[in-house]
């Protein structure tokens, strides 16, 4: 399989990403040629992943000095504290800003080593290695760090683009299936907010890339997908208008992730794909999606077994405490609460157009209960 880069252009910074099966073997040429002056590296790995993983990645920096932090990839962890405990380290090993921190692992533990990177010593070199499939469409581009508080998700976080990013299918290969169906679901929201060929071209290809895993496919999909983002947040980096028809379905997921109080029951994945499922259904509601639209979404939910009931999901006496949280969603700049909604598959509705009164969002989430 040919070897793809993407260059993602943003006004802070311009850094490639690099796709293919089995590129971690390039990593030690990846390093000289993106960041020639590095001396200490700080792997902050998942502790979940396969020692020969990480042992392979060890190989590869074998000339480096190296420093390994490992941890499990929970919600809990994208702490402050946890933070402060590796910046400490970092401090103590004179870490400087010439040195690198790698991040092995998916969404939780890079957002938490890019927010590291960025604070100490106002910033180290970075480099993403993404194992989950979420990371590698969505987490690993556009430089948002992001740390959870008791308040909520990603509530502390800066902007900081990494040095470059390694996108290798080959890692995918031990991932649980439910993992899969969460990765996927931020390629279909690619999708369906700027892109209905691609759309349909998922359709046909869903199973082969979520089920079967095959490599060619899932390149040709996480590569699209990448090209999405990263033309949105070329245009938009901090998020000031353009970025947040990222949003799309998130509003309710980050309702729904805090409900379940971050729990493995429902994953950050899951819970965009049921939020994404809500919102076109609203989106319907409010007449700006057309039925016909509505059956290709939501066929394409029931062809691929993706979640999509909230009622099996949430009992209803929850829908209080998702409204709670979704009123505390840092888009919000009102006591309403504010929303992209699909105007046709392709297309959102502009930022900041839709903003609702919390009793109708809980009326409308009531609906499905009765
Ligand atoms: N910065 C951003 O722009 C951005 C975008 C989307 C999501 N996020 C964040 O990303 C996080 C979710 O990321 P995620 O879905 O990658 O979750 P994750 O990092 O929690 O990983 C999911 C699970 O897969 C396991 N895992 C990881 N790689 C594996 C592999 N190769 N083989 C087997 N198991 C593996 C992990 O241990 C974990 O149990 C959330 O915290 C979310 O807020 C950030």
């Amino acid at each position: 399989m040919k070897n793809t880069k993407l260059i993602v252009k943003t006004k802070s910074k311009s850094y490639p990403i690099y796709f293919g099966k089995n590129i971690l073997e390039q990593m030690d040429k990846l390093m000289k040629k993106n960041i020639p002056g590095v001396k200490k590296i700080c792997i902050i790995s998942d502790n979940k992943l396969s020692k020969i993983l990480l042992n392979k990645l060890v190989r590869k920096l074998k000339k480096y000095d190296l420093k390994i932090y490992k941890l499990s990839a929970s919600e809990k962890n994208k702490s402050l504290k946890v933070a402060n405990k590796i910046i400490e380290q970092l401090l103590k090993y004179n870490f400087n800003r010439t040195d690198c921190i790698i991040s092995l692992g998916g969404g939780v533990v890079g957002d938490l080593s890019a927010f590291i990177s960025n604070l100490t010593k106002r910033g180290l070199k970075f480099v993403n290695i993404p194992t989950t499939l979420l990371s590698q469409v969505d987490a690993s581009i556009g430089g948002k760090t992001g740390i959870n508080t008791n308040q909520g998700k990603n509530l502390i976080g800066t902007y900081y683009q990494p040095d470059f990013v390694l996108s290798d299918v080959a890692i995918l290969k031990s991932l649980p299936q439910r993992e899969m169906i969460a990765g996927y679901g931020e390629i279909l929201k690619h999708s369906l907010i700027l892109d209905k060929l691609f759309f349909l071209w998922l359709s046909k290809k869903g199973k082969k890339i979520i089920y079967e895993r095959n490599d060619r496919l899932l390149v040709e999909a996480i590569i699209k997908s990448c090209k999405i983002k990263s033309k949105i947040v070329a245009k938009d980096e901090k998020e000031k208008n353009l970025r947040m028809i990222l949003n799309f379905g998130h509003t309710f997921a980050h309702g729904f992730e805090k409900a379940k109080n971050f729990s493995k029951k429902l994953n950050h994945g899951e819970a965009v794909l049921l939020g994404m499922m809500i919102a076109s259904e609203l989106s319907y509601q409010k007449k700006l999606l057309t039925l016909h639209e509505l059956f290709l979404i939501k066929n394409h939910y029931i062809k691929f077994n993706l979640p999509r009931k909230i009622n099996k999901i949430f009992k209803q006496n929850e829908v209080n405490k998702i409204i709670t949280y979704m009123k505390k969603d840092k888009k919000n700049i009102n006591e309403k609460i504010n929303l992209i909604l699909l105007k046709k598959i392709g297309k959102t509705t502009k930022p900041k157009t839709i903003s609702l009164k919390a009793k109708e969002i809980k009326k409308f989430l009531n609906s499905y209960y009765s």
